[in-house]
């Protein structure tokens, strides 16, 4: 059946000039963009979207990192959204993915286990809060596609 996942292009993939090849890779999947919306997070709402990680050693880092510039937040769906999508970006150590992946998304434009130019959410719990997190009541200029 059909699913929804939450893609999200990093700061490094927008600056990189990766976001055409990566919505190439996104369609020649399968997937259906079914909303985006560009924004530029601030430390506070960064730290919300990855609170699950907020007592790691490189939480401080990443926050640093997701609000260098704006980001790119995409609902996906096809059958299997999540998995499928998080098989297409390959590994979070992008160095992983250039040698075990070569044909996922950050070994296209990571560069190491934090940049790594793209997000997915990991279960079918985490799409359906971090889509309302972009597309609920939080973010505005929200594009909608009536493809
Ligand atoms: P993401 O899939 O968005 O989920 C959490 C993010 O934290 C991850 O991608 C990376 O950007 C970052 N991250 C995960 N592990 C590490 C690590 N060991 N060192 C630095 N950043 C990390």
């Amino acid at each position: 059946k059909r699913e929804r996942t939450l893609a999200m292009i990093k700061p490094d993939g927008l600056a990189g000039n990766y976001r055409e090849k990566i919505k190439a890779a996104i369609l020649d999947s399968g997937f259906h963009i079914v909303k985006e919306t560009e924004v530029q997070l601030d430390a506070e709402t960064a730290s919300l979207f990855y609170a699950e990680h907020s007592q790691r050693s490189f939480f401080d880092s990443l926050v640093k990192y997701i609000t260098s510039g704006p980001v790119l937040a995409m609902v996906l769906e096809r059958p299997d959204a999540v998995t499928q999508w998080r098989a297409l970006i390959g590994p979070t150590d992008a160095r992983k993915a250039k040698t075990s992946h070569p044909n996922s998304i950050r070994a296209m434009c990571g560069l190491d286990s934090e940049k790594n130019c793209v997000h997915g959410s990991d279960s079918p719990e985490s799409a359906a809060r971090e889509i309302s997190f972009f597309f609920g009541d939080g973010v505005s200029e929200t594009v909608e596609h009536d493809e």
